[in-house]
């Protein structure tokens, strides 16, 4: 801050500079900065506060600056610290005393706090779009393999037969949360902050009303310690992140075991998949790992940040600039983990054969035979416990259920007629459990159709937000 001050005698040390300084990193606000300046000019002059004229100049100033910053022509520099000074410094340089009158009724905490808070709302709706566009993936499988079977497994052991639309539709659900989760954190957070200047608000007569909707916001702030200190929106949304992250790395811990040797039920495209330096035969996901391996730095920053956090007095502190790595990290983790998911997803072949194959082993329609006995009038308990007996059994001689003569039931049970075969199929199993929810293709087809709704409504909401309208 020495730069712009008349406080200090001595020029800042090179080292304390370089410590303080974060234009390194908070330079890629530089968009936001540029409309949280432009906004808070317009309402200066709306005010009159400065005069509209002056007002006009600032901003086409503060346009000009901003296309030579996307066009790469501008050099940054630590000693202006920040995004925020740097950009000060330019403008200054470019239209001379008028732009010192910039920051009236302003202060680099509320700037800052506005900045970081379009920031997040941007990467808020990318990040949903990528949801989106993975929930569309993934509902193409859930409607082209309503009927594909496969094992469903509590405790990684085989337990009861469920298609792989189901087991899909279970990330999906996963996936659903998670956009929900943002929209949440979005409107929660979406209160503009300029204004609340250094901590106290200012006494120059500003509209904060007013800078709030050309802003995109819904309200301002009603607090304005609150309104520069708080960072409630990032440690949430790097929560909400770090839940994206654990289902993306449980989905790839599955996609991991399910293109192994042994299982096979899926195979990666050789795009998504990598050799072995010594090993020929090898075809390692490790697309899938690196993801899962991500979602450990993601819970890192996020865990980082909360610990900064948790002892700041009011209202700002410079341990608040820790932020923005931590939190830039978290997108960019993310965003570049979905670039990858989504496409080798995508691509994946289902092994419909291997699926069904499995499920043929593991006994895992044990439960349909309890179930059969009961609905014959044994009471559950008894049937499982026979049951059991029969899985037991099968085990010795080396049988799947399926394949006991009706010699061999009917020694376990009375109870057993002709149908025990069609009530214990795979198919059966699956297609006959049709409660909401359930793995049954009509079950299934429902779901489906509610997805395709959510799916239509939030497109709509994606393509209705426009951060960028006051550019
Ligand atoms: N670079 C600072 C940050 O990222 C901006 C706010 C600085 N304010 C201050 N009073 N030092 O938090």
């Amino acid at each position: 801050m020495q730069y712009f001050s008349g406080r200090f005698k001595e020029k800042a040390d090179d080292l304390i500079l370089d410590f303080h300084s974060s234009i390194n990193f908070d330079k890629r606000l530089y968009r936001y900065d540029i409309m949280g300046s432009i906004a808070h000019v317009r309402g200066l002059g709306k005010q009159n506060i400065l005069t509209m004229e002056e007002s006009k100049k600032i901003e086409e100033a503060l346009r000009e600056i901003l296309e030579d910053m996307d066009h790469g022509k501008v050099k940054f520099s630590i000693e202006y610290e920040d995004i925020h000074m740097n950009i000060e410094k330019i403008l200054i340089d470019k239209i001379g005393n008028l732009g010192k009158k910039l920051h009236t009724g302003r202060s680099r905490n509320d700037q800052v706090a506005l900045d970081m808070k379009l920031f997040t709302k941007d990467e808020i709706k990318k990040i949903q779009s990528y949801i989106i566009e993975l929930i569309e993936i993934l509902i193409d499988f859930a409607r082209k393999h309503k009927h594909t079977y496969m094992p469903g497994f509590t405790h990684l052991q085989k337990a009861q037969p469920v298609s792989f639309s189901h087991y899909i539709l279970a990330y999906v659900e996963m996936f659903r949360r998670d956009y929900e989760r943002l929209e949440n954190s979005f409107n929660l957070m979406n209160t503009s902050p300029l204004g609340s200047a250094a901590l106290a608000g200012t006494t120059h007569p500003l509209d904060r009303n007013y800078t709030s909707e050309i802003l995109g916001f819904s309200h301002p702030t009603w607090n304005s310690m609150d309104g520069v200190s708080d960072r409630d929106y990032l440690l949430e949304v790097m929560s909400d992140l770090s839940i994206v992250m654990v289902h993306l790395s449980r989905f790839s811990e599955e996609i991991i075991t399910y293109c192994s040797n042994d299982y096979g039920y899926i195979e990666l495209s050789d795009a998504f998949s990598t050799g072995s330096s010594i090993m020929p035969q090898k075809k390692n996901p490790d697309a899938a790992e690196l993801i899962r391996g991500k979602s450990g730095r993601v819970i890192g920053d996020m865990t980082g940040f909360f610990t900064t956090m948790k002892g700041i007095p009011l209202a700002y502190n410079k341990d608040m600039q820790e932020d923005k790595e931590a939190f830039f990290d978290v997108v960019d983790s993310v965003k570049a983990c979905f670039t990858v998911f989504n496409e080798m997803v995508k691509t994946m072949i289902v092994k419909k054969e291997k699926m069904y194959e499995a499920c043929k082993h593991g006994y895992i329609n044990a439960t349909d035979i309890a179930d059969y006995l009961t609905e014959k009038g044994m009471s559950f308990r008894d049937a499982y416990k026979l049951t059991g007996a029969m899985v037991s059994y099968g085990i010795e001689k080396k049988k799947a259920l399926d394949d006991f003569s009706m010699e061999e039931f009917n020694n376990f049970s009375g109870l057993f007629n002709e149908d025990i075969y069609e009530k214990i199929s795979i198919e059966y199993c699956v297609e006959k459990r049709i409660t909401l929810g359930g793995p049954g293709s009509e079950s299934v087809g429902k779901h489906i159709e509610n997805i395709d709704k959510f799916l239509k409504e939030s497109i709509e909401n994606l393509k209705s937000y426009k951060i960028n309208d006051i550019l």
